[in-house]
């Protein structure tokens, strides 16, 4: 239970779509510890969108910059930060998240991620011909080393960001 002053960040990790920013930024209000996106992070320090990064420089690129915003936001005041859902997808990454917090999976179905990520089309990973299977792939792929985070957190999909973040606070 987490009452007193964070020692470590909470480090949301999980597929797009599972509410890592949503759930995130309303645990850290609640928390009252900074909330960072890593993802606006990395927009911010580009000045480019996501999708302008994979288009122009490719996911290489953007994997390398991920991590050094990993790197510096971990090496910061502990706090509650989102990452994006290849991030713990990288060995380095995985590291880094274990020395300076908490890994907490937002563990969430393939239905629940397609109705969340069909709307927005934000995603450069999704834009292939046959976006859904993309994601199934995505999923299968991933979820085994997902598993490996230190909280495996059921994102039940009818609850709000509120009632996850008081789930999360109390599975903390
Ligand atoms: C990615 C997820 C995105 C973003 C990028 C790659 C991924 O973040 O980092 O498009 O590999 O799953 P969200 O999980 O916040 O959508």
């Amino acid at each position: 239970c987490m009452k007193q002053r964070l020692r470590r960040h909470i480090v949301l990790i999980g597929m797009m779509g599972a509410g890592k920013t949503a759930v995130g930024s309303e645990l850290a209000r609640r928390l009252r510890v900074p909330f960072t996106d890593v993802d606006s992070e990395i927009e911010a320090a580009a000045a480019m969108t996501i999708s302008e990064i994979f288009a122009r420089d490719g996911e290489a690129f953007f994997r390398d910059r991920e991590t050094q915003v990993l790197a510096r936001v971990l090496g910061g005041p502990p706090g509650v930060v989102s990452t994006g859902g290849g991030a713990w997808m990288r060995g380095e990454n995985r590291e880094l998240i274990r020395a300076h917090g908490l890994s907490v999976w937002l563990n969430c179905d393939l239905e629940t991620l397609w109705h969340r990520v069909r709307q927005r089309s934000t995603r450069p990973l999704l834009k292939t011909a046959d976006p859904k299977g993309t994601l199934a792939a995505l999923i299968e792929q991933r979820y085994p080393v997902y598993a490996r985070a230190d909280l495996n957190f059921p994102a039940r999909p009818a609850d709000s960001v509120e009632t996850s973040a008081t789930r999360l606070i109390e599975a903390i």
